[in-house]
């Protein structure tokens, strides 16, 4: 049997073991007051009525002129929606709500320690900043629609203003998401040929002091010795008044950002009139090679579809208050922390600090000063809740209506202390699944209408058509219990226009697959390949069992596993790298590392932290090696691929199954005494 033979049947096997779960139903209050409530929205936005189904997204904006062309698949697959349209994506976001709502906060920002008081920035406010920040960006930066700025900043409110600034003139925004190591944020500026970068001199996280402005230097260093010159780099103060990095800035280089916003006091900026395929802002993100990918995300479409389902989907109302607890470096805050939300005039929190500082309570007593009643996260983090705090929520007084669910599959039992603990057994729950790519959600119920069900994402969104395939193209239908991959039979306003840079790389890692004809026009022949494998139940509820590749999904954050391991192959005393994923109550997935050393060179403990510090190094603490094993041989193939498979069997204490195709079948009981023997 093929390793890929292999790796499906095991896949298969997870779904036939796996229970149905009961439904779980909305309560009548919920229901009454739901933006949808009526099922006739699937029929609005069935097959037969795509892609203009899809103006009734578009139609909750403000366009400065109308597109002509609902969708263009000219040049398939980079799909091109509301060809014809112009529009401004700050505008929509700040301007137009300022006639009815400039009162109204548009981003609540909780600081890290409890001491210092929360911001409640109001639109009229929020309007101010981000014209005079987009006027340094402007006239003290030159920057002007088409170019690229990098962002490497960390959940303050400077974040959000930074990337409505670069919207506001049309540039392009990179977000590094800010724990990621100077060299992510040096290869993501030079990919991006980003002229400037925006960072802060240092923040606050679970009561530390995080000094941040060095990794700018390190990045700008390192951006340079691949033959990219970051001109400028802009740095904003946390305390607005004083600089506080021990980093000093460089002359002729580093602005201290408030410094030079003094000259640009009540400065206007013109919103800058986009075409709607205009690229937005570029999120990177890995993939089974080495290099993260660019997705490339435009101004019309994508804003559409965050507006679409923010309201649809996340439910928002205007008197609702709304905390996204994700990072605004994932896509995740970038669509359901700022531009969804405020594009339909909520009131979003961005909080700075970790759901368990000072205790664990932090959460629900931020939930319960700010009366906030929509809640966003991730499996991850409630995992990390109910171990720390399991009781914690019904200390306090606050009440949610509305909860969702992302990053990663989420166990029934996980679900179910979700909905009766934390949503206090009234709050309706969505698990979405969707992807960086795809802009916003795939897979996930109508909170109104549909019923939920424990552990499953639920059927396509409206005007998502997805579909299990097997590995030659058949459909898997419902409730036959087999996993196959999940596609989506048709494009999407949300969806990425292509990967930046790499036309090439766009069409085969994401409809090589399945297109059976590349010269044709027609969306029908290019279902879109979401590289998950799912199964979908009777009911045509799709359950998510995870990547089919080898990335490896730590705490809800794609990690590419090539990443990690050409990051420790950077050691000189490394002949060979493995990661595997392995299963981890709180985190998801964490990565082993496994090595082979250099003949000669001795395994010793130093030698293994050494390793582990050039991952973070080079990727991130978030890529940390839970532990880094000093093996003396790879377990190969004939052909010499090492067998991952193995080496995650052994790692996950599972069974490592048929090793004697093996070409050195005896290093494997070797490797699994050593790590059974820690
Ligand atoms: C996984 C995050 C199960 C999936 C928005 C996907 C999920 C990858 C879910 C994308 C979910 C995301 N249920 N799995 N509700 N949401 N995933 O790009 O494997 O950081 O392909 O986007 O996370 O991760 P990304």
């Amino acid at each position: 049997m093929s390793e890929k033979d292999q790796m499906e049947v095991n896949e298969a096997q997870i779904a036939v073991h796996w229970q149905e779960e009961d439904y779980y139903y909305p309560s009548e209050e919920f229901k009454a007051q739901a933006n949808v409530n009526d099922k006739s929205i699937y029929d609005r936005f069935s097959l037969d009525n795509f892609p203009e189904c899809f103006n009734e997204y578009a139609d909750l904006l403000t366009w400065d002129e109308k597109w002509h062309t609902t969708l263009d698949t000219s040049d398939a697959p980079l799909w091109k929606w509301y060809v014809g349209g112009k529009l401004n994506v700050s505008y929509n976001c700040i301007d137009r709500h300022l006639a009815k709502n400039k009162n109204k906060t548009a981003i609540h920002f909780v600081p890290d320690s409890e001491d210092e008081p929360i911001q409640h920035i109001t639109y009229q406010e929020l309007y101010t900043r981000v014209n005079e920040v987009a006027a340094v960006f402007r006239d003290f930066c030159g920057l002007k629609a088409g170019d690229r700025a990098t962002i490497h900043l960390p959940m303050t409110a400077e974040l959000p203003i930074t990337m409505l600034a670069l919207a506001r003139l049309g540039v392009i925004h990179s977000v590094v998401f800010g724990g990621f190591s100077p060299s992510a944020c040096a290869d993501r500026a030079e990919d991006s040929k980003s002229r400037v970068l925006i960072t802060i001199d240092g923040y606050y996280r679970g009561g530390k002091w995080i000094d941040h402005k060095a990794n700018a230097d390190e990045a700008y260093e390192i951006s340079k010795k691949e033959g990219h010159t970051i001109e400028k780099v802009l740095v904003w103060q946390r305390h607005p008044e004083k600089y506080s990095s021990s980093s000093p800035l460089v002359d002729g280089r580093d602005y201290s950002m408030n410094e030079v916003l003094k000259g640009y006091k009540r400065v206007k900026v013109d919103p800058v009139s986009m075409p709607a395929e205009a690229p937005l802002f570029l999120m990177y993100t890995s993939g089974t090679t080495g290099k993260p990918k660019g997705c490339q995300h435009s101004t019309g479409g994508y804003l559409a579809y965050a507006a679409g389902t923010s309201k649809y989907i996340q439910d928002i109302h205007p008197e609702d208050v709304y905390w996204c607890m994700a990072d605004i470096g994932w896509i995740t805050g970038h669509s359901y922390i700022v531009y969804g939300p405020l594009s339909i005039c909520a009131s979003s929190v961005v909080y700075e600090g970790v759901p368990n500082y000072p205790d664990a309570g932090r959460c629900w007593r931020i939930a319960e000063e700010l009366d906030i009643n929509i809640f966003h996260t991730a499996p991850t983090v409630i995992r990390a809740l109910r171990k720390i705090g399991p009781d914690e929520p019904a200390k306090y007084n606050y009440n949610f209506k509305h909860m969702t669910t992302v990053g990663e599959p989420i166990e029934p039992a996980v679900w179910k202390w979700y909905h009766e603990v934390i949503g206090k057994g009234k709050a309706v729950i969505v698990d979405t699944w969707w992807q960086t790519e795809t802009g916003g959600f795939l897979c996930t119920t109508l909170p109104g209408i549909s019923p939920m069900k424990p552990g499953s994402a639920g059927p396509g969104a409206p005007g998502i058509h997805p579909i299990v395939l097997d590995e030659d193209g058949n459909e898997i239908m419902p409730g036959e219990g087999k996993a196959g991959n999940i596609c989506i039979k048709n494009p999407w306003p949300g969806g990425f226009q292509t990967v930046y840079g790499n036309r090439e790389r766009y069409i085969d890692a994401y409809y090589g697959q399945y297109c059976k004809d590349r010269n044709s026009k027609d969306w029908r022949d290019w279902p879109y390949l979401a590289g998950d494998a799912a199964v979908v139940a009777a009911d045509g509820y799709f359950r998510i069992l995870g990547r089919i590749d080898d990335v490896i999904n730590v705490s809800g954050h794609r990690l590419g596993t090539k990443e990690i391991e050409s990051a420790a192959m950077n050691c000189e005393e490394v002949a060979e790298a493995a990661v595997v994923p392995v299963a981890h109550e709180i985190k998801g997935k964490e990565p082993d590392l496994y090595i082979s050393l250099k003949p000669g060179i001795e395994a010793t403990d130093e030698l293994a932290a050494k390793i582990s510090l050039r991952v973070c190094d080079d990727i991130g603490k978030i890529a940390r090696p839970r532990k880094v094993w000093l093996v003396p041989d790879m377990p190969k193939t004939r052909s010499g691929k090492i067998m991952r498979r193995v080496l995650g069997a052994i790692s996950n204490k599972g069974d490592v199954g048929n090793i004697m195709t093996l070409a050195n079948p005896e290093i494997v009981a070797e490797i699994k005494k050593m790590v059974e023997g820690e």
